[in-house]
C-alpha cells in the first residue's frame, strides 16, 4: 500500500517517528507527498487541505488521540473512515498525570511550593483522599483509565460521560442535565472530553460559578473546552483555588499571557500524555493489516459525534 504520512512534524519529532513507522509498516511504501497511488494517509494535525484529491484513499489514520482540528477540514473527504490513536500507554500517561494533578491539589502541593518560595513556614489542616472528591469528566479511553487509577488512590470520583456508562469504584453520571450536579460536588474537577460543538467552550462564567467553592480544575484535553477570561476572572475572585492546564487557546501559549505568572495556574506544555511512537506505530500496523485483510478498522470516529 502506498501510506502518505501528513504530519505537521518537526526534525525531531520525524527522528523518532520515522524509524518507528518503518519498523512497524515493512513492506509498505511511505511517501511525504501524494504519489497519485496514497491508500492510506497518516496524520497529525495536517495542514488543511492536505488530504484533498486523494482518490484512492481508504483510511485516514490519526497519530493524536484527538481529531477535531481534522474533521473540521473541509477537504477531509467523507466517505473515508477515520481511525484515531488510541494506546493503552498513552492512557496509562494520562492517568499518571492526572492523578500527579489531584494529589498535588488534595494535599496543598502548589500551595507549599508558594510558601517556600516566600520562605514561609505554615502547614494547613490535612484532609484524607476519601474525604476528596473528584470529577472526571469524559469516561472514553482517558477518562475511564485516569478515573479508575485516581478512585484506587481512595479518592471519592464521580464520571461524567453522554452515554450511561458503569466503572467500578466510580459513581457515574450521564448527560447534560447531570453535569451541574457532578461539578457542585466535586472539590478537584479534571476535564477529559474530546473538543466538540457540544463541549466548545464548556466552561464559562456560568458554567465555572456552578463548581463548588475553592474547587481545583484541571484542564487536560483542550484549551477550547475553556474560556480563559471567564477562568481568571474565577481565580481572581477566589471561587476556584488553583487551575492546572495542560492546554490552552493558542498553543504554545503565547508570552506575556496571564496564565504564565498567575499565583493560582500551573501551566504545562501540552504534554499530559505524549503520544509514545514506539507503541503509537504498532497500533497503526494493526489498522492498516485489518485494511489489507478486509477485516473491521479500529477506533473509528464517529464523525457525526466529532470523537
Ligand atoms: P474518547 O475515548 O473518545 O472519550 C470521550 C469521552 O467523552 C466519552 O466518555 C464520551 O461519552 C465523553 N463525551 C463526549 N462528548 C460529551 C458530552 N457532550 N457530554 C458528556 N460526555 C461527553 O476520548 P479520549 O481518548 O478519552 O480522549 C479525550 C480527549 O483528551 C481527546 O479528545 C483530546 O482532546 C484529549 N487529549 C489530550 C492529550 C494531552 O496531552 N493533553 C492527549 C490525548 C488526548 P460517551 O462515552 O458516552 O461517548
Ligand atoms: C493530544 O493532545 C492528542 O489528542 O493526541
Amino acid at each position: 500500500m502506498s501510506v502518505l504520512l501528513a504530519c505537521d512534524f518537526d526534525t525531531s519529532d520525524w527522528a523518532q517517528w520515522r524509524p518507528a513507522l518503518l519498523q512497524a509498516l515493512p513492506g509498505e511504501r511511505l511517501v511525504e507527498a501524494d504519489d497519485g497511488e496514497v491508500d492510506v494517509a497518516i496524520v497529525a494535525n495536517p495542514s488543511a487541505g492536505a488530504l484533498a484529491g486523494l482518490p484512492r484513499l481508504r483510511l485516514v489514520q490519526s497519530l493524536w488521540a484527538g481529531v477535531e482540528r481534522l474533521l473540521a477540514d473541509p477537504a477531509l473527504p467523507p466517505g473515508v473512515p477515520v481511525a484515531r490513536m488510541v494506546d493503552p500507554a498513552m492512557n496509562a500517561a494520562m492517568a499518571e498525570t492526572a492523578l500527579w494533578a489531584v494529589l498535588s491539589l488534595h494535599r496543598g502541593s502548589f500551595r507549599y511550593a508558594r510558601l517556600q518560595r516566600e520562605g514561609r513556614w505554615s502547614p494547613h489542616a490535612q484532609r484524607r483522599a476519601d474525604e476528596t472528591t473528584v470529577a472526571v469528566l469524559g469516561l472514553g479511553q482517558m477518562g475511564r483509565t485516569a478515573a479508575l487509577r485516581i478512585a484506587a488512590q481512595g479518592y471519592r470520583v464521580l464520571g461524567w460521560s453522554a452515554r450511561p456508562q458503569a466503572l467500578d469504584g466510580v459513581e457515574t453520571h450521564a448527560g447534560d442535565a447531570t453535569l451541574d450536579g457532578v461539578l457542585a460536588q466535586a472539590d478537584v474537577v479534571v476535564n477529559l472530553l474530546p473538543l466538540t460543538p457540544a463541549t466548545h467552550r464548556l466552561f464559562d462564567a456560568a458554567r465555572l460559578a456552578r463548581m463548588k467553592p475553592r474547587a481545583g480544575f484541571v484542564n487536560l484535553a483542550r484549551g477550547a473546552h475553556v474560556v480563559e477570561a471567564d477562568l481568571l476572572a474565577a481565580l481572581d475572585a477566589g471561587h476556584l483555588r488553583q487551575a492546572v492546564l495542560d492546554v490552552f487557546a493558542t498553543e504554545p501559549l503565547p508570552p506575556g499571557h496571564p496564565f504564565w505568572s498567575h499565583p493560582r495556574v500551573v501551566v504545562l506544555p501540552h504534554a499530559a500524555a505524549q503520544t509514545d511512537p514506539r507503541s503509537a506505530a504498532r497500533v497503526v500496523a494493526d489498522n492498516l493489516r485489518a485494511l489489507r485483510d478486509g477485516r473491521p478498522l479500529a477506533h473509528l470516529v464517529d464523525r457525526a459525534r466529532g470523537y
